[in-house]
């Protein structure tokens, strides 16, 4: 039996996906159940939303599936994937045996207890942003908690105060960057427009420089300092491969703190931008959250020791990244060919998995679209695994996801301790599906240190 497609030209779709890609996947899954083709020129592109078998592929090895797309069947060699040609063989973009031994070196980074070391950064960072709000004034949420995020990853990347400066081009590099994906991947057509002298290659190469030179720079002073401190930069220094003993090369140390600073910063931020923008729509939640607030901390700053003593402000954030994946989608490439939910899909195929759809599917969650963090208070024993699944999952899961959890649940807490938050409008703020989940528009909300009337 043929996997099921949408009638009418690949054209059709791809319009629909250009104006809305999120609702046309939600609208694929519900007409044509767990797995259809999605029909586009060139591809062989199927969206998948079972979670058994989106458990199946994420947990397979890399000689099943691979990450990006294009025709090898090679898993050393890694597929064409946005964002390539800026972190390079970092750990989100590389693939085979350079990706495993990476992975291996920056493990340790982000065990528990290294986690723990940093919560003390979260709390400080977050409590300056909570210092600098005035009651009654507006604040555009999603640029606040863009530059508290880049501040966070300055210090526990670099264990620098990154300058506005600098904040502001690395934040509008990366917008450009996942406005045109031709930015992203490495391909003859791109390699040809950064020979060309057009404005915009002349913009991004200098914004490359620029990114570059300040990395190199923060390396070379930290081989001259001797690599002791606790942040990622001198651990990656300093890191070396349990099996050769070997150190990391400069350009690695380059791939892998970019990486860290793009990857690591982008997706809590938006993260963070939903949660407020949720609660401000949900009074009833809001004051659930300062109680809760209240009562564990009393007005002190949270620790790494709270975590722990926090599941209501745990179920928030959780709850926001089930409405609003950051990574609303991921994909695999099957190097041979395999049977998925019945069907012998070909080597080549893209599986596409949307946690946008799967977290929103009435099978799993009851009243899918209502933001109620109290469902997380409770354990679902009948839902599957990857009924949720914003860190990804398997081998290639965030390594980052203790490390956003304990910086978001931080983050909220310290400034929800001290804040109410009001929409300015009653509008819903539409999401923006590049390669992460960003709000379409400013997220503007009035802070006020009294609960609003
Ligand atoms: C709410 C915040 C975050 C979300 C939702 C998120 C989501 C994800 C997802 C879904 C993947 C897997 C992609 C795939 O399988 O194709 C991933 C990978 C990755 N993330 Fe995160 N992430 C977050 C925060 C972070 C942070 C804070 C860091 C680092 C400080 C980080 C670093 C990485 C890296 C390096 C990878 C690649 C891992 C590998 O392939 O070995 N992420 N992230």
């Amino acid at each position: 039996m043929a996997v099921p497609r949408p009638p009418g030209s690949a054209l059709t779709t791809l319009r629909a996906m250009r104006r809305d890609s999120l609702g046309t996947f939600t609208a694929l899954r519900r007409e044509y159940g767990p797995i259809v083709r999605v029909p586009v020129p060139g591809a062989r592109l199927y969206l998948v939303s079972d979670p058994a078998a989106i458990h199946e592929a994420m947990t397979a090895t890399g000689r099943t599936y691979a990450k990006g797309s294009g025709r090898s069947t090679d898993p050393d060699r890694p597929g064409f994937q946005p964002l390539q040609r800026i972190l390079g063989m970092g750990l989100l973009t590389s693939a085979g045996e350079h990706w495993r031994r990476q992975r291996r070196l920056i493990n340790p980074l982000f065990h528990h207890a290294r986690v723990a070391e940093y919560c003390a950064v979260f709390a400080d960072l977050a409590e300056r942003t909570a210092d600098s709000w005035h009651d009654g004034e507006v604040r555009d949420i999603h640029t606040d908690m863009t530059e508290l995020t880049l501040a966070i990853v300055g210090r526990t990347v670099f264990d620098v105060d990154l300058d506005a400066t600098i904040m502001r081009r690395i934040r509008e590099w990366l917008t450009e960057n996942m406005a045109t994906a031709r930015r992203g991947a490495d391909t003859p057509w791109t390699r040809l427009l950064d020979k060309l002298p057009l404005p915009s290659t002349r913009r991004w190469n200098a914004d490359r420089r620029a990114l570059d030179a300040l990395v190199y720079q923060l390396i070379a002073a930290r081989r001259a300092s001797g690599a002791t401190g606790s942040d990622l930069l001198s651990l990656l220094l300093s890191a070396r491969d349990e099996q050769t003993g070997a150190t990391m090369p400069d350009l690695d140390v380059r791939d892998e703190a970019v990486t860290l600073l793009l990857a690591g910063h982008e997706t809590t931020a938006n993260a963070l931008a939903w949660a407020f923008h949720l609660l401000g729509g949900a009074p009833a939640a809001q004051s659930a959250l300062r109680s809760e607030l209240d009562s564990v901390l009393d007005g002190r700053l949270p620790t790494a020791a709270d975590l722990p003593r926090l599941p209501y402000t745990k179920a928030v954030f959780a709850e926001s990244m089930r409405l609003y994946p950051p990574a609303w989608i991921v994909a695999r490439r099957l190097l041979s060919p395999r049977d998925v939910l019945g069907h012998r899909l070909p080597t080549g195929s893209m599986l596409l998995f949307c946690p946008w759809v799967v977290h929103r599917d009435p099978q799993w969650w009851p009243e899918p679209e209502q933001f109620r963090p109290q469902r997380w208070l409770r354990k679902d024993p009948d839902r599957p695994r990857y009924a949720y699944f914003p860190f990804g999952g398997g081998p290639r899961q965030c390594i980052g996801n203790g490390f956003a959890e304990a910086e978001a649940v931080l983050a909220l807490a310290t400034l929800f301790r001290r804040w109410y938050v009001t929409p300015v409008s009653r509008d819903p703020i539409r999401p923006r599906p590049l390669i992460t989940l960003r709000p379409a528009t400013p997220v503007p909300m009035t802070v006020s240190a009294a609960p609003p009337a």
